[in-house]
């Protein structure tokens, strides 16, 4: 047998006493595509994070090429033996270059200086590997998410490493840069480089994975060969118990109006162009259609985080302005955004602070906060959640990324609210705290509140919503009852202008 490109054995790691792993076990072949699984906080990011040096071990052996690794790797000299990470969250630098950030801290030079021209040749040429039509000059903030991941995937590649790792991937890429990366992956794995992938995109594995290792709670469970095994065999190893429903949706009826929008046009990113819907109490209104179709667009408008330049929007009957978001929150118009680094969570805060900031006055008397209420309230979203942290007090930082997503989706649940929008709600979230949010959806439905619900995931559309509302090219296509359509139908209509010869969905960048 080939020696293990990186071999784990009996590691352990705790953070301030909360032990995180506990005698974990791994190991990753050449040529081979090896997926850790697990739910939010099962301790998959912080075993990659040892293997790639960014944290230290407690205990336990780590070998890599067959060289046992004395004391501890540091990012820097787990790159010298191979090893290559790309993040769950991204760690691009906005206000440089795409080529300046690939090669961040191992410049082209020539004599004294920069040498940019080669900078960006080389660059190119990994964006091409990518199948990527963009200028390396370009600044990472002006790309929309999934092509900053993109970039991310290429600064590893650039770095010629054995070993990589990708920490959920594709969590933000489109279909077709999923189809891009993977075609990279079998070329890495042609060459005998070993990959660790992490995902909550289970559907997606078979493609590429040999085998998988399963972890929960922090531990070891197993690891099998993926062609021998079913992913729901693989699912119940990873929650400990066998999920019995996916989608649970529940049939009530739906109230009178709540929302209307009329003709509501904006211009920013693709533009919104003419979009028109009504949205009933209790209803669950998903909006389908490819990345840039302008869904994000529509929830922005409506939650004031952009201006529209025409339309008109009307809740319970009366036209309303929401011209900043704090509008659309006096009037009840709540929204967990897309990316929850940057709109949804203040990282550096903790999580009691996170969920009782925008509820300030459900946790304070006359006026001043009352930390036995704070407590109170934010413990108790905490367990509704099963939000897995040691304590309130924990920083949101420190939390897995399904766990601080949970914090974004349910922060503004304990408010009275009209219309609820979600955008991307269940994005690296694991199988089990999906049907969580889904249950809260269902809360809020079962409580005549409208539900307004943008996902890329069209199984969970079908799955969740009454309607569905498909997007093209800043424009509505097709408004669809869910019970009576199929993936099919919603992908022709959200590929409607693209075969009309209007094909510049994917180059379209929105703009941060
Ligand atoms: N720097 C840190 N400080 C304190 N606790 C941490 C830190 N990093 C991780 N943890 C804790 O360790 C546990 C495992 O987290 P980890 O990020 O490895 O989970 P994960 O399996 O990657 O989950 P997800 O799928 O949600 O990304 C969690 O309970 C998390 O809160
Ligand atoms: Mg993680």
């Amino acid at each position: 047998m080939a020696v293990e490109l990186v071999k784990v054995e009996h590691i352990n790691k705790s953070f301030a006493g909360v032990s995180a792993l506990t005698d974990v076990h791994f190991d990753l072949l050449p040529g081979e595509v090896h997926a850790l699984l697990g739910e939010n906080g099962a301790g998959k990011s912080t075993l990659v994070k040892i293997i790639s040096g960014v944290y230290s071990r407690d205990s336990g052996n780590l070998t890599i090429n067959g060289n046992k690794i004395p004391g501890n790797l540091t990012p820097h000299s787990a790159q010298a033996l191979g090893i290559g990470i790309i993040h769950q969250e991204l760690n691009l630098c906005p206000h440089l270059t795409i080529a300046e950030n690939i090669f961040l801290n191992r410049e082209f030079t020539s004599g004294p200086l920069l040498d940019k021209k080669k900078q960006n040749n080389e660059a190119g040429k990994y964006l091409k590997m990518l199948n990527l039509d963009i200028d390396p000059r370009t600044l990472i903030r002006e790309l929309p998410v999934s092509k900053q991941q993109m970039v991310e995937i290429c600064k590893t590649l650039s770095m010629n490493a054995n070993v990589i790792i990708m920490d959920e991937p594709t969590s933000a890429l489109t279909d077709k840069e999923i189809e891009d990366l993977f075609k990279v992956i079998s070329l890495l794995k042609a060459e005998g480089k070993g990959i660790i992938y992490i995902s909550h995109r289970l559907e997606e594995l078979s493609r590429i994975v040999d085998r998988t290792t399963v972890m929960r709670d922090g531990r070891y469970i197993t690891t099998l060969n993926f062609k021998e095994s079913s992913l729901d065999e693989i699912i119940s190893l990873m929650v400990g118990r066998n999920l019995t429903e996916k989608f649970p949706r529940i049939e009530t009826s739906c109230g009178e109006k709540v929302l209307e929008v009329k003709n509501l046009s904006a211009s920013r990113g693709p533009g919104l162009k003419n979009v028109s819907f009504d949205l009933y109490r209790g209803e669950i209104l998903a909006f389908a259609g490819l990345m840039g179709a302008g869904r994000t667009e529509l929830v922005r408008a409506i939650s004031g985080a952009d201006r529209i330049s025409a339309g008109e929007i009307l809740l319970n009957g009366k036209t309303i302005s929401v011209r900043t978001p704090i509008d659309a929150i006096k009037n009840g118009i709540f929204c967990a955004p897309e990316d929850r680094k940057l709109d949804g969570l203040c990282v550096k805060m903790t999580v009691k602070e996170n969920i009782t900031l925008p509820n300030l006055d459900m946790v304070s008397r006359f006026g001043v906060i009352s930390p036995k209420l704070e407590q109170k309230r934010s413990g108790a979203m905490v367990a509704n959640l099963r939000i897995k942290t040691p304590g309130i007090e924990q920083y949101v930082r420190n939390l897995s990324g399904g766990n601080q997503q949970k914090i974004v989706v349910g922060k503004w649940l304990m408010r009275d609210a009209q219309v609820v929008v979600f955008d991307e709600p269940t994005r690296g979230i694991d199988v089990a705290s999906k049907i969580e949010i889904y249950n809260i959806i269902n809360d809020l439905k079962r409580n005549k509140i409208g539900v307004m619900f943008v996902s890329s995931e069209l199984p969970e559309v079908l799955g969740m919503a009454d309607r569905i509302i498909v997007m093209c090219n800043g424009r509505i296509t097709a408004n669809l009852d869910a019970r009576k359509t199929n993936q099919e139908e919603i992908l022709r209509y959200a590929t409607q202008y693209n075969m009309m010869g209007d094909n510049d969905l994917e180059t379209k960048t929105r703009r941060f």
